[in-house]
């Protein structure tokens, strides 16, 4: 494994052998050759196979963690080895004044970003914000999934409107409008209801030069659905027409999709990727 650390912040890997022409990129690639993105909270979960299927896709990627470096440079290895560029920004994302340096640093990596994927969310299942009270909880989850999903939304939104235009992508919830019994299902529907409703807006402020959307994962099987009891994995099958649990892979393929010109038409949408769920 390569070594991709900075000083700055900013983790530089080496640069990528070239496929030649953009054609022949595309025809071996798919629908983002070209495409520079950025993808929060890459290093783990849905992040992490979006920032895969979006190299497999033809995409140079921009990952970012908070201080899961480790894990992120063994991603970053891997999209390398799928042949795309690679970079690697960390920023806590709860902390305000560190937002506008990431974006600045995350810009400049590719020299611009077509694709910005606000994926970073705060685990208050299995993290380190699972010993937090209810209270701090809930200021984290504003801070994290609200706050900077909203800041980075406009900061990146402008940028994108003066250059070429672009996509961005925020991560809400299937059960946030319905509503889930317990601590979680309340702090969580607060919260990605509030992404929800800020994508609409937001996507109606910056059309037409930039679409935004939203993506309302369901039960998606990441750290918290792998060691998840047997009432769990019960309520799952049972809530879930399709009868599994999602896997991130699910969720990088609409986020693909979404991100890509395929969906040129599309803004300001929440798209379940749930199983079919109504609950
Ligand atoms: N899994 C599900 O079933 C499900 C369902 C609905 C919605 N979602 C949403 O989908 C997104 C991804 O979920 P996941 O389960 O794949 O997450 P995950 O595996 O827990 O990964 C979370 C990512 O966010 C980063 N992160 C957390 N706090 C941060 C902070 N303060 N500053 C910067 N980065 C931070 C983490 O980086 P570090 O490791 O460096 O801290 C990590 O890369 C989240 O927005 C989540 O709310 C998930």
């Amino acid at each position: 494994m390569v070594p991709i650390v900075s000083s700055d912040g900013c983790h530089w890997g080496p640069l990528e052998i070239s496929l030649g022409s953009d054609v022949l990129t595309e025809a071996i690639f798919g629908n983002l050759a070209g495409i520079r993105a950025v993808i929060t909270g890459s290093s783990s979960g849905i992040g992490r196979a979006t920032a895969l299927e979006f190299a497999r896709g033809g995409a140079d990627i921009v990952l970012h963690c908070r201080h899961s470096v480790e894990s992120a440079e063994t991603l970053a290895d891997e999209i390398r080895e799928i042949g795309r560029s690679v970079r690697l920004c960390t920023a806590d994302l709860a902390i305000e004044e560190q937002l506008e340096p990431f974006v600045t640093r995350a810009w400049d990596c590719f020299d611009g970003v077509d694709v910005w994927v606000n994926n970073a969310g705060v685990d208050l299942l299995t993290g380190e914000e699972s010993q937090l009270e209810y209270g701090a909880k809930l200021n984290r989850l504003f801070e994290v999934d609200v706050r900077a999903t909203m800041l980075l939304s406009r900061m990146v939104a402008e940028r994108m409107s003066q250059a070429a235009g672009g996509s961005i992508l925020n991560i809400g919830w299937d059960q946030a409008d319905r509503g889930m019994a317990g601590e979680s299902g309340e702090l969580f529907a607060a919260s990605k209801n509030a992404v929800m409703g800020a994508t609409r807006s937001l996507a109606a402020s910056f059309a037409p030069r930039v679409r935004i959307n939203c993506i309302a994962p369901g039960w998606i099987r990441t750290s918290w659905g792998e060691t998840a009891g047997e009432y769990w994995q019960e309520r799952v099958k049972s809530e879930t027409p399709l009868k599994r649990w999602g896997k991130p892979e699910d969720v990088a393929a609409t986020a693909r999709f979404l991100s890509s010109p395929d969906a040129n038409y599309i803004t300001g949408q929440v798209v379940n990727v749930n199983g079919g769920a109504v609950r």
